[in-house]
């Protein structure tokens, strides 16, 4: 098995995978040069998040037909990633691009798993008077699942918008957080 080798000093090469506002990868963006940003991936040509990357000088690309996944981890290793930030990209990881990156690969939901995993899941929580926060966890198979890095849960607002932004708040820190101190696993070529 073949081992990314990289020097704890240098900052780790991430990828952000987007699908729109990307106010996430903005918050990465804005850590500098405490996260190396090589890549910016979007599974939708209007994403707003591109808008960012181009500002930031980032390199971008565009899968917005059927994703090519042996493609993109040819691309993504091309470019020296050492791991991967999914940032509200609306396409399921499948299998075989795991098999490459699992260990690697984070996403950030709405909820705190595994309370609402998939979609709504703030707007679900909300109507239910449930628990409101977010999560960062590993990615492995299946829709939301893996093991949570961090968690943080956000105060109930009195509308769903109000708490919908402070939700936002404490994605970008607790995400920055998980930037800037995790590893990750040794990965298979
Ligand atoms: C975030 O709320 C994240 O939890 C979810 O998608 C949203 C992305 O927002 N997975 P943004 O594009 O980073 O602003």
């Amino acid at each position: 098995m073949k081992r990314h080798a990289f020097s704890q000093l240098d900052a780790m090469r991430w990828a952000v995978l987007i699908s729109g506002t990307g106010s996430n990868l903005q918050a990465v963006l804005d850590l500098g040069a405490a996260a190396r940003v090589v890549l910016v991936v979007s599974s939708k040509s209007s994403a707003v998040g591109l808008k960012r990357a181009k500002r930031a000088g980032i390199p971008t690309l565009v899968l917005d037909k059927q994703i090519d996944w042996t493609d993109l981890t040819v691309q993504l290793k091309a470019r020296g990633v050492q791991a991967i930030a999914l940032c509200g990209f609306m396409r399921i990881v499948p299998p075989e691009f795991l098999t490459h990156w699992e260990g690697a690969i984070i996403n950030i939901h709405p909820s705190l798993l595994p309370a609402y995993p998939g979609l709504n899941s703030l707007q679900r929580a909300f109507d239910d008077h449930a628990p409101i926060g977010a999560t960062i966890h590993e990615v492995i198979e299946g829709v939301d699942e893996g093991p949570a890095l961090i968690q943080k849960a956000v105060p109930r607002q009195t509308t769903i918008q109000q708490t919908e932004f402070k939700l936002h708040l404490v994605e970008h820190q607790i995400l920055r957080e998980v930037i800037q101190r995790w590893k990750p696993a040794p990965m298979s070529s």
